[in-house]
């Protein structure tokens, strides 16, 4: 059995995340998408409420199940038996970032990363841009999936005029 990570922050799930993990379940006998800590980032959603989303967003997908990840990556891998980590490349910048992070995974236990090219139709795509438009009240429907689109709107925006706090 070959089982794949596919990890991020998920904050909250894209279309564009979507499309690699039904990807990776195609080339993988399984997959695993771990909801981790991403150290750098202020998150809008809680690492419960992010499972949850990506929850109902999987649940048409085969092999396919959520998962927090706790602590380190690696470790989640060792004791899921996890042989290799899947992830979507959109642009240079995600290479440079991606590469570090795969490297330092590879060093620490010899896991293997993946890059799998991000479908064209989604490669401007990102949660931050999500959370940002749909904070200044632009929709967001067509980037994200159903329950999250519920989610962002029960959130809704922060529209100030200026010299407003
Ligand atoms: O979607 P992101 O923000 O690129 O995902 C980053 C994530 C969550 C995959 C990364 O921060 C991570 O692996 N966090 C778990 C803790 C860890 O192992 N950090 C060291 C990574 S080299």
């Amino acid at each position: 059995m070959r089982t794949a990570l596919c990890p991020g922050s998920f904050d909250p799930v894209t279309h564009g995340h979507l499309d690699v993990i039904a990807r990776a379940a195609s080339l993988f006998d399984e997959v695993v998408v771990g909801v981790g800590i991403n150290a750098g980032k202020n998150a809008m959603f809680t690492p419960a409420e992010r499972v949850d989303m990506l929850r109902e967003a999987v649940a048409g997908m085969e092999r396919v199940r959520v998962e927090p990840i706790d602590g380190l990556l690696v470790e989640f891998c060792r004791s899921h038996g996890i042989g290799a980590v899947v992830k979507g490349l959109r642009s240079s910048t995600d290479f440079d970032y991606e590469m570090q992070m795969a490297q330092m995974n590879r060093q620490l236990s010899g896991i293997e990363t993946v890059f799998l090219p991000t479908a064209a139709q989604w490669a401007f795509v990102s949660s931050t841009l999500v959370r940002q438009v749909s904070t200044l009240g632009g929709d967001i429907e067509q980037f994200v999936p159903d329950v999250v689109t519920q989610a962002l709107r029960r959130r809704g925006t922060t529209l100030t005029t200026e010299g407003e706090r």
